[in-house]
Protein backbone atom coordinates (compact mmCIF):
# COMPACT_ATOMS: atom_id res chain seq x y z
CA UNK A 1 0.00 0.00 0.00
CA UNK A 2 1.96 3.34 -0.99
CA UNK A 3 2.17 5.59 2.03
CA UNK A 4 -0.03 8.38 1.26
CA UNK A 5 1.17 10.92 4.31
CA UNK A 6 4.80 10.80 1.62
CA UNK A 7 1.95 13.77 0.14
CA UNK A 8 1.25 15.50 3.03
CA UNK A 9 5.52 16.17 3.79
CA UNK A 10 7.05 19.72 3.61
CA UNK A 11 9.73 17.64 1.40
CA UNK A 12 6.98 16.83 -0.75
CA UNK A 13 5.12 19.77 -1.06
CA UNK A 14 8.41 22.10 -1.52
CA UNK A 15 8.92 19.30 -4.63
CA UNK A 16 5.69 20.11 -5.97
CA UNK A 17 6.36 23.70 -6.60
CA UNK A 18 9.40 22.39 -8.27
CA UNK A 19 7.21 20.49 -10.51
CA UNK A 20 5.04 23.29 -10.91
CA UNK A 21 8.60 25.81 -11.66
CA UNK A 22 9.84 23.79 -14.19
CA UNK A 23 6.33 22.75 -15.91
CA UNK A 24 5.59 26.31 -16.85
CA UNK A 25 9.94 26.62 -17.43
CA UNK A 26 9.48 24.16 -19.84
CA UNK A 27 6.16 25.41 -21.32
CA UNK A 28 7.83 28.98 -21.75
CA UNK A 29 10.72 27.92 -23.52
CA UNK A 30 9.26 25.23 -26.10
CA UNK A 31 6.32 28.25 -26.46
CA UNK A 32 9.56 30.64 -27.14
CA UNK A 33 11.44 28.14 -29.75
CA UNK A 34 7.87 27.60 -31.15
CA UNK A 35 6.35 31.17 -31.95
CA UNK A 36 10.61 32.43 -33.16
CA UNK A 37 10.67 29.58 -35.23
CA UNK A 38 7.30 29.16 -36.71
CA UNK A 39 7.37 33.01 -37.39
CA UNK A 40 10.83 32.86 -39.22
CA UNK A 41 9.07 29.93 -40.94
CA UNK A 42 6.51 32.12 -42.48
CA UNK A 43 8.65 35.00 -42.97
CA UNK A 44 10.62 32.58 -45.67
CA UNK A 45 7.62 31.15 -47.41
CA UNK A 46 6.45 34.94 -47.82
CA UNK A 47 10.15 35.77 -49.21
CA UNK A 48 10.28 33.02 -51.87
CA UNK A 49 6.70 33.46 -52.95
CA UNK A 50 7.53 37.41 -53.39
CA UNK A 51 10.88 36.43 -55.41
CA UNK A 52 8.77 33.66 -57.09
CA UNK A 53 6.39 36.46 -58.19
CA UNK A 54 8.50 38.71 -59.29
CA UNK A 55 10.48 36.17 -61.40
CA UNK A 56 7.16 34.85 -63.29
CA UNK A 57 6.02 38.53 -63.54
CA UNK A 58 9.24 39.36 -65.94
CA UNK A 59 8.49 36.38 -67.52
CA UNK A 60 5.25 37.16 -68.26
CA UNK A 61 6.40 40.89 -69.52
CA UNK A 62 8.52 39.31 -71.96
CA UNK A 63 6.36 36.24 -73.30
CA UNK A 64 3.44 37.40 -72.17
CA UNK A 65 0.21 35.01 -71.34
CA UNK A 66 1.23 31.96 -73.21
CA UNK A 67 4.93 31.76 -72.00
CA UNK A 68 3.54 32.60 -68.46
CA UNK A 69 1.35 29.64 -68.44
CA UNK A 70 3.95 27.45 -70.24
CA UNK A 71 6.01 28.50 -67.30
CA UNK A 72 3.75 28.04 -64.77
CA UNK A 73 2.33 24.86 -66.07
CA UNK A 74 5.82 22.93 -66.09
CA UNK A 75 6.17 24.48 -62.30
CA UNK A 76 3.32 22.41 -61.16
CA UNK A 77 4.14 19.49 -62.76
CA UNK A 78 7.16 19.21 -60.36
CA UNK A 79 6.64 16.17 -58.24
CA UNK A 80 6.24 16.51 -54.72
CA UNK A 81 6.78 20.52 -54.84
CA UNK A 82 5.01 22.32 -52.10
CA UNK A 83 4.64 25.30 -54.18
CA UNK A 84 1.29 26.23 -55.85
CA UNK A 85 0.47 27.80 -59.12
CA UNK A 86 -2.93 29.24 -60.80
CA UNK A 87 -4.00 31.26 -63.86
CA UNK A 88 -7.75 31.81 -64.73
CA UNK A 89 -9.34 33.58 -67.04
CA UNK A 90 -11.80 36.25 -66.65
CA UNK A 91 -14.72 33.97 -66.02
CA UNK A 92 -12.72 32.16 -63.40
CA UNK A 93 -11.84 29.18 -65.62
CA UNK A 94 -8.16 27.42 -64.51
CA UNK A 95 -5.24 28.15 -67.79
CA UNK A 96 -3.02 26.49 -66.13
CA UNK A 97 -1.57 25.62 -62.40
CA UNK A 98 -1.75 23.19 -59.84
CA UNK A 99 -4.87 24.25 -58.31
CA UNK A 100 -8.07 23.04 -59.07
CA UNK A 101 -10.02 26.49 -58.69
CA UNK A 102 -9.34 29.90 -57.46
CA UNK A 103 -9.60 29.95 -53.37
CA UNK A 104 -13.13 31.67 -52.08
CA UNK A 105 -11.16 33.76 -49.67
CA UNK A 106 -10.77 37.93 -49.44
CA UNK A 107 -7.20 38.63 -49.40
CA UNK A 108 -6.03 40.19 -45.94
CA UNK A 109 -4.94 44.09 -46.21
CA UNK A 110 -1.06 42.94 -46.98
CA UNK A 111 -2.74 41.23 -50.07
CA UNK A 112 -2.21 37.67 -48.54
CA UNK A 113 -4.56 35.02 -49.11
CA UNK A 114 -4.74 32.54 -46.23
CA UNK A 115 -6.86 29.15 -47.19
CA UNK A 116 -7.54 25.68 -46.55
CA UNK A 117 -6.42 23.41 -49.04
CA UNK A 118 -7.77 19.75 -49.36
CA UNK A 119 -5.80 17.27 -51.12
CA UNK A 120 -7.52 14.58 -53.01
CA UNK A 121 -6.65 11.14 -51.88
CA UNK A 122 -4.00 10.31 -54.76
CA UNK A 123 -5.36 7.02 -56.91
CA UNK A 124 -4.39 3.64 -55.83
CA UNK A 125 -2.05 4.92 -53.64
CA UNK A 126 -5.03 4.37 -50.66
CA UNK A 127 -3.72 7.52 -48.78
CA UNK A 128 -6.39 9.63 -47.40
CA UNK A 129 -7.01 12.99 -48.32
CA UNK A 130 -6.30 15.79 -45.84
CA UNK A 131 -6.31 19.70 -45.33
CA UNK A 132 -3.41 21.80 -44.75
CA UNK A 133 -3.45 25.40 -44.57
CA UNK A 134 -1.85 27.43 -47.33
CA UNK A 135 -0.63 31.32 -48.71
CA UNK A 136 -0.48 32.51 -51.47
CA UNK A 137 -0.17 35.99 -53.50
CA UNK A 138 -2.61 37.19 -56.16
CA UNK A 139 -1.31 38.97 -59.29
CA UNK A 140 -3.40 40.83 -61.84
CA UNK A 141 -2.82 40.14 -65.57
CA UNK A 142 -3.97 42.62 -68.37
CA UNK A 143 -7.26 41.41 -69.81
CA UNK A 144 -9.07 39.99 -66.84
CA UNK A 145 -6.61 36.85 -66.40
CA UNK A 146 -4.87 35.77 -62.70
CA UNK A 147 -2.11 34.86 -61.38
CA UNK A 148 -1.94 33.04 -58.06
CA UNK A 149 1.27 31.96 -56.20
CA UNK A 150 1.52 30.07 -53.11
CA UNK A 151 2.78 27.68 -50.66
CA UNK A 152 1.10 24.94 -48.62
CA UNK A 153 2.11 25.21 -45.25
CA UNK A 154 2.22 21.23 -44.51
CA UNK A 155 5.81 21.87 -43.20
CA UNK A 156 4.64 24.37 -40.61
CA UNK A 157 1.98 22.37 -39.37
CA UNK A 158 4.52 19.35 -38.79
CA UNK A 159 6.85 21.20 -37.28
CA UNK A 160 3.71 22.56 -34.76
CA UNK A 161 2.94 19.00 -34.76
CA UNK A 162 6.46 18.39 -33.29
CA UNK A 163 6.30 20.76 -30.93
CA UNK A 164 3.25 19.71 -29.61
CA UNK A 165 4.70 16.39 -28.80
CA UNK A 166 8.19 17.77 -27.38
CA UNK A 167 5.55 19.22 -25.56
CA UNK A 168 3.34 16.80 -24.13
CA UNK A 169 6.90 14.45 -23.30
CA UNK A 170 8.47 17.21 -21.57
CA UNK A 171 5.51 17.84 -19.32
CA UNK A 172 5.12 13.93 -19.27
CA UNK A 173 8.36 13.76 -18.02
CA UNK A 174 8.70 16.70 -16.01
CA UNK A 175 5.59 15.93 -13.67
CA UNK A 176 6.56 12.23 -13.86
CA UNK A 177 10.30 12.35 -13.04
CA UNK A 178 9.56 15.28 -10.85
CA UNK A 179 7.13 13.20 -9.04
CA UNK A 180 9.22 10.30 -8.52
CA UNK A 181 12.12 12.26 -6.72
CA UNK A 182 9.80 14.08 -4.60
CA UNK A 183 8.52 10.71 -3.45
CA UNK A 184 12.13 9.37 -3.26
CA UNK A 185 13.25 12.54 -1.22
CA UNK A 186 10.05 12.49 0.94
CA UNK A 187 10.42 8.97 1.46
CA UNK A 188 14.15 9.61 2.72
CA UNK A 189 13.41 12.29 5.33
CA UNK A 190 9.94 10.06 6.09
CA UNK A 191 11.80 7.19 7.14
CA UNK A 192 14.01 9.70 9.26
CA UNK A 193 11.30 11.51 11.19
CA UNK A 194 9.73 8.22 11.31
CA UNK A 195 13.01 6.92 13.33
CA UNK A 196 13.41 9.86 15.67
CA UNK A 197 9.43 9.66 16.14
CA UNK A 198 9.81 5.58 17.09
CA UNK A 199 12.74 6.25 19.67
CA UNK A 200 10.67 8.88 21.03
CA UNK A 201 7.72 7.07 21.67
CA UNK A 202 10.65 3.80 23.36
CA UNK A 203 11.82 6.75 25.51
CA UNK A 204 8.60 7.71 26.34
CA UNK A 205 7.56 4.50 27.77
CA UNK A 206 10.94 4.12 29.96
CA UNK A 207 13.68 3.08 27.48
CA UNK A 208 15.58 6.72 28.75
CA UNK A 209 19.07 5.04 27.76
CA UNK A 210 17.71 5.19 23.86
CA UNK A 211 19.49 6.96 21.16
CA UNK A 212 18.46 8.47 17.98
CA UNK A 213 20.30 7.44 15.06
CA UNK A 214 22.50 10.01 13.73
CA UNK A 215 22.76 9.31 9.76
CA UNK A 216 26.11 10.79 9.53
CA UNK A 217 25.60 13.41 7.00
CA UNK A 218 25.40 16.34 9.07
CA UNK A 219 22.78 17.98 7.49
CA UNK A 220 19.50 19.51 10.00
CA UNK A 221 17.91 16.16 10.64
CA UNK A 222 21.40 14.76 12.02
CA UNK A 223 21.83 18.16 14.10
CA UNK A 224 18.11 17.66 15.57
CA UNK A 225 19.14 14.32 16.33
CA UNK A 226 22.43 15.32 18.18
CA UNK A 227 21.13 18.17 20.03
CA UNK A 228 17.88 15.74 20.84
CA UNK A 229 20.53 13.31 22.17
CA UNK A 230 22.49 15.90 24.53
CA UNK A 231 19.38 16.72 25.50
CA UNK A 232 18.31 12.70 26.67
CA UNK A 233 21.65 12.64 27.97
CA UNK A 234 21.14 15.61 30.20
CA UNK A 235 18.09 14.51 31.13
CA UNK A 236 19.34 10.75 31.78
CA UNK A 237 22.21 12.37 34.14
CA UNK A 238 19.65 14.21 36.18
CA UNK A 239 17.14 11.59 36.44
CA UNK A 240 20.33 9.56 37.73
CA UNK A 241 21.21 12.41 39.56
CA UNK A 242 17.59 12.71 41.33
CA UNK A 243 17.87 8.83 41.73
CA UNK A 244 20.83 8.98 43.55
CA UNK A 245 20.01 11.83 45.72
CA UNK A 246 16.99 9.90 46.77
CA UNK A 247 18.59 6.65 47.76
CA UNK A 248 20.97 9.00 49.85
CA UNK A 249 18.57 10.29 51.65
CA UNK A 250 16.95 7.28 52.27
CA UNK A 251 20.44 5.33 52.90
CA UNK A 252 22.14 8.24 55.15
CA UNK A 253 19.10 8.78 57.21
CA UNK A 254 18.46 5.55 58.23
CA UNK A 255 21.16 5.02 59.99
CA UNK A 256 21.03 8.21 62.54
CA UNK A 257 17.25 7.72 62.56
CA UNK A 258 17.61 3.96 63.74
CA UNK A 259 20.06 5.01 66.27
CA UNK A 260 17.50 7.52 67.57
CA UNK A 261 15.45 4.91 67.65
CA UNK A 262 17.53 2.52 69.44
CA UNK A 263 18.72 5.32 72.34
CA UNK A 264 14.96 6.38 72.55
CA UNK A 265 14.05 2.48 73.14
CA UNK A 266 16.75 1.78 75.51
CA UNK A 267 15.71 4.72 77.77
CA UNK A 268 12.33 3.27 77.95
CA UNK A 269 13.15 -0.28 78.53
CA UNK A 270 16.01 0.35 81.30
CA UNK A 271 14.00 1.66 84.33
CA UNK A 272 16.82 4.88 84.96
CA UNK A 273 16.58 7.86 87.22
CA UNK A 274 15.58 11.52 86.46
CA UNK A 275 19.08 11.88 85.07
CA UNK A 276 19.76 8.63 82.87
CA UNK A 277 16.36 9.84 81.25
CA UNK A 278 17.76 13.60 80.54
CA UNK A 279 20.93 12.80 79.41
CA UNK A 280 18.95 10.05 76.40
CA UNK A 281 16.85 12.65 75.92
CA UNK A 282 19.83 15.08 75.46
CA UNK A 283 21.69 12.36 73.19
CA UNK A 284 18.21 12.05 71.37
CA UNK A 285 18.21 16.20 70.72
CA UNK A 286 21.69 16.05 69.54
CA UNK A 287 20.82 13.02 66.93
CA UNK A 288 17.98 14.84 65.66
CA UNK A 289 19.87 18.13 65.38
CA UNK A 290 22.03 16.36 63.12
CA UNK A 291 19.34 14.99 61.18
CA UNK A 292 18.18 18.44 60.80
CA UNK A 293 21.06 19.65 59.74
CA UNK A 294 21.34 17.57 57.03
CA UNK A 295 18.10 18.28 55.53
CA UNK A 296 19.10 22.19 55.95
CA UNK A 297 22.27 21.07 53.94
CA UNK A 298 19.53 19.18 51.38
CA UNK A 299 17.91 22.16 51.13
CA UNK A 300 20.76 24.70 50.77
CA UNK A 301 21.89 23.13 47.99
CA UNK A 302 18.08 22.81 46.29
CA UNK A 303 18.12 26.36 47.07
CA UNK A 304 21.54 26.64 45.24
CA UNK A 305 20.13 24.99 42.10
CA UNK A 306 17.08 26.58 41.61
CA UNK A 307 17.98 29.30 39.02
CA UNK A 308 15.35 31.48 40.09
CA UNK A 309 17.83 32.37 42.86
CA UNK A 310 19.70 34.92 40.50
CA UNK A 311 16.83 37.12 40.72
CA UNK A 312 18.25 37.66 44.44
CA UNK A 313 21.81 38.66 43.20
CA UNK A 314 23.38 41.51 44.90
CA UNK A 315 26.40 43.62 44.46
CA UNK A 316 28.19 42.43 47.23
CA UNK A 317 31.77 42.56 49.17
CA UNK A 318 32.81 39.56 48.99
CA UNK A 319 36.01 40.20 50.82
CA UNK A 320 34.31 40.90 53.49
CA UNK A 321 32.32 37.82 53.35
CA UNK A 322 35.72 35.84 52.85
CA UNK A 323 37.27 37.52 55.67
CA UNK A 324 33.91 36.88 58.22
CA UNK A 325 33.90 33.12 57.32
CA UNK A 326 37.67 32.88 57.82
CA UNK A 327 37.74 34.70 61.60
CA UNK A 328 34.35 32.58 62.57
CA UNK A 329 36.52 29.47 61.47
CA UNK A 330 39.96 30.56 62.85
CA UNK A 331 39.25 29.15 66.18
CA UNK A 332 38.41 25.51 65.10
CA UNK A 333 42.00 25.63 63.15
CA UNK A 334 43.69 26.62 66.40
CA UNK A 335 41.81 24.10 68.20
CA UNK A 336 43.58 21.24 65.97
CA UNK A 337 46.86 23.39 66.30
CA UNK A 338 46.37 24.09 62.50
CA UNK A 339 47.40 27.83 60.96
CA UNK A 340 44.82 29.67 58.82
CA UNK A 341 45.88 32.23 56.40
CA UNK A 342 44.45 34.46 54.71
CA UNK A 343 45.41 36.70 51.68
CA UNK A 344 42.06 38.83 50.99
CA UNK A 345 42.14 41.19 48.41
CA UNK A 346 38.93 43.83 47.48
CA UNK A 347 36.88 41.49 45.31
CA UNK A 348 33.05 42.82 44.47
CA UNK A 349 31.04 40.58 42.79
CA UNK A 350 27.22 40.17 41.91
CA UNK A 351 25.88 37.54 43.75
CA UNK A 352 23.87 35.65 46.80
CA UNK A 353 25.42 36.09 49.77
CA UNK A 354 23.65 33.86 51.98
CA UNK A 355 24.37 31.03 49.60
CA UNK A 356 28.21 32.52 48.93
CA UNK A 357 28.88 32.17 52.92
CA UNK A 358 27.64 28.47 53.05
CA UNK A 359 29.93 27.22 49.99
CA UNK A 360 33.14 29.21 52.17
CA UNK A 361 32.16 27.61 54.91
CA UNK A 362 31.58 24.59 53.93
CA UNK A 363 35.27 24.67 52.04
CA UNK A 364 37.03 25.82 55.11
CA UNK A 365 35.09 23.19 57.36
CA UNK A 366 36.37 20.84 55.14
CA UNK A 367 39.88 22.06 54.69
CA UNK A 368 39.80 21.43 58.49
CA UNK A 369 38.08 18.57 59.08
CA UNK A 370 40.54 16.65 56.89
CA UNK A 371 43.76 18.41 57.54
CA UNK A 372 45.83 16.42 60.26
CA UNK A 373 46.67 18.72 63.64
CA UNK A 374 49.38 20.58 63.05
CA UNK A 375 48.79 21.87 59.05
CA UNK A 376 48.28 24.80 57.39
CA UNK A 377 45.34 26.50 55.52
CA UNK A 378 45.26 28.95 53.12
CA UNK A 379 42.40 31.18 52.11
CA UNK A 380 43.11 33.69 49.33
CA UNK A 381 40.98 36.05 47.00
CA UNK A 382 41.60 38.18 44.33
CA UNK A 383 41.93 39.16 40.77
CA UNK A 384 42.20 35.51 38.91
CA UNK A 385 44.43 34.85 35.48
CA UNK A 386 41.21 35.77 32.68
CA UNK A 387 40.67 39.18 32.41
CA UNK A 388 38.13 40.83 35.14
CA UNK A 389 37.86 37.42 36.58
CA UNK A 390 38.28 37.21 40.39
CA UNK A 391 39.59 33.94 42.14
CA UNK A 392 39.14 32.45 45.44
CA UNK A 393 41.27 30.00 46.69
CA UNK A 394 40.69 27.21 49.52
CA UNK A 395 43.55 25.39 50.14
CA UNK A 396 45.26 23.15 52.83
CA UNK A 397 48.34 20.42 53.33
CA UNK A 398 45.99 17.62 54.40
CA UNK A 399 45.50 13.71 52.15
CA UNK A 400 44.45 16.18 49.22
CA UNK A 401 41.62 13.62 46.52
CA UNK A 402 42.70 12.14 43.99
CA UNK A 403 42.18 13.35 40.05
CA UNK A 404 40.18 10.40 40.22
CA UNK A 405 37.85 11.14 42.54
CA UNK A 406 37.86 14.79 41.73
CA UNK A 407 34.48 14.61 39.81
CA UNK A 408 32.81 12.09 41.71
CA UNK A 409 32.89 13.68 45.12
CA UNK A 410 31.07 16.86 43.85
CA UNK A 411 27.96 14.42 43.89
CA UNK A 412 25.56 14.72 46.76
CA UNK A 413 25.93 11.47 49.64
CA UNK A 414 29.41 10.95 48.27
CA UNK A 415 32.27 10.37 50.68
CA UNK A 416 35.53 9.15 49.87
CA UNK A 417 37.26 6.18 51.94
CA UNK A 418 39.12 7.08 55.18
CA UNK A 419 36.60 9.91 55.70
CA UNK A 420 34.14 8.05 57.03
CA UNK A 421 35.72 7.86 60.38
CA UNK A 422 34.33 12.00 60.16
CA UNK A 423 31.40 13.57 61.02
CA UNK A 424 29.55 14.08 57.33
CA UNK A 425 26.90 13.42 55.15
CA UNK A 426 29.16 14.21 51.88
CA UNK A 427 26.92 17.09 50.90
CA UNK A 428 29.54 20.19 51.40
CA UNK A 429 31.24 19.96 47.88
CA UNK A 430 27.86 19.10 46.29
CA UNK A 431 26.50 22.91 47.65
CA UNK A 432 29.38 24.62 46.81
CA UNK A 433 29.13 23.52 42.82
CA UNK A 434 25.38 24.26 43.11
CA UNK A 435 26.90 27.75 44.43
CA UNK A 436 29.22 28.07 41.42
CA UNK A 437 26.94 26.72 38.89
CA UNK A 438 24.34 29.52 40.21
CA UNK A 439 26.76 31.95 39.87
CA UNK A 440 28.17 31.40 36.66
CA UNK A 441 31.60 30.54 38.33
CA UNK A 442 34.20 27.50 37.94
CA UNK A 443 35.04 25.11 40.73
CA UNK A 444 38.73 23.31 40.17
CA UNK A 445 39.67 20.75 42.73
CA UNK A 446 43.44 20.75 42.39
CA UNK A 447 46.68 19.33 43.52
CA UNK A 448 48.24 21.65 46.44
CA UNK A 449 51.52 19.06 46.41
CA UNK A 450 50.52 18.10 48.85
CA UNK A 451 47.14 18.70 49.99
CA UNK A 452 43.57 19.85 48.20
CA UNK A 453 43.38 23.60 46.49
CA UNK A 454 39.66 24.33 45.54
CA UNK A 455 39.64 27.39 43.53
CA UNK A 456 35.97 29.51 42.40
CA UNK A 457 36.65 31.46 39.57
CA UNK A 458 34.08 34.40 39.35
CA UNK A 459 33.39 36.39 35.84
CA UNK A 460 36.33 36.35 33.80
N1 LIG B 1 40.10 19.32 51.96
C1 LIG B 1 39.92 18.04 51.71
N2 LIG B 1 40.97 17.16 51.80
C2 LIG B 1 40.78 15.85 51.56
N3 LIG B 1 39.61 15.30 51.20
C3 LIG B 1 38.54 16.11 51.11
C4 LIG B 1 38.64 17.50 51.34
N4 LIG B 1 37.41 18.04 51.15
C5 LIG B 1 36.61 17.02 50.84
N5 LIG B 1 37.26 15.86 50.80
C6 LIG B 1 36.70 14.55 50.48
O1 LIG B 1 35.52 14.75 49.71
C7 LIG B 1 34.41 14.14 50.33
C8 LIG B 1 33.18 14.99 50.10
O2 LIG B 1 33.28 16.22 50.80
P1 LIG B 1 31.98 16.96 51.23
O3 LIG B 1 32.34 18.22 51.84
O4 LIG B 1 31.06 16.95 50.07
O5 LIG B 1 31.35 15.95 52.28
P2 LIG B 1 31.76 15.72 53.80
O6 LIG B 1 32.76 16.73 54.19
O7 LIG B 1 32.18 14.28 53.86
O8 LIG B 1 30.39 15.90 54.51
P3 LIG B 1 29.65 17.28 54.84
O9 LIG B 1 30.41 18.33 54.14
O10 LIG B 1 28.30 17.04 54.31
O11 LIG B 1 29.69 17.41 56.31
C9 LIG B 1 34.80 14.04 51.77
O12 LIG B 1 34.11 13.00 52.39
C10 LIG B 1 36.29 13.79 51.71
O13 LIG B 1 36.48 12.41 51.44
MG1 LIG C 1 32.37 18.78 53.94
Amino acid sequence: VPDLRLLRTATFRTALVYIWLFTASVLIILGMIYYTTAGFLDQQTSETIAVELDGLHDQYRRQGLPGLAEVVGRRARTPRTNALYLIVDPRGQPVAGNLSNWPQVAPGPDGWVEFTLTEAAPDGEGEAAGTYPARARAFMLSGGYRLLVGRDLREREAFQERIVASLTWALALTVGLGTLGGVLISRDFMRRIDAINRTTRRIMTGELHQRIAVAGGGDELDQLARNLNAMLDRIERLMDERRHVAEGIAHDLRTPLARLRSRMELALIEKTDLEGSRSALQDAVSEADRLLATFQALLNIAEAEAGHQQAAFAELDLAALVREMAELYEPVAEEKGQRLETAIGEARIRGHDHLLAQAVANLLDNAIKYTPEGGRIEVSLGPGSADGSTELVVADNGPGIAPEDRERVLRRFVRLEGSRSSPGNGLGLAMVDAVARLHKAALVLDDNRPGLRVVLRFGG
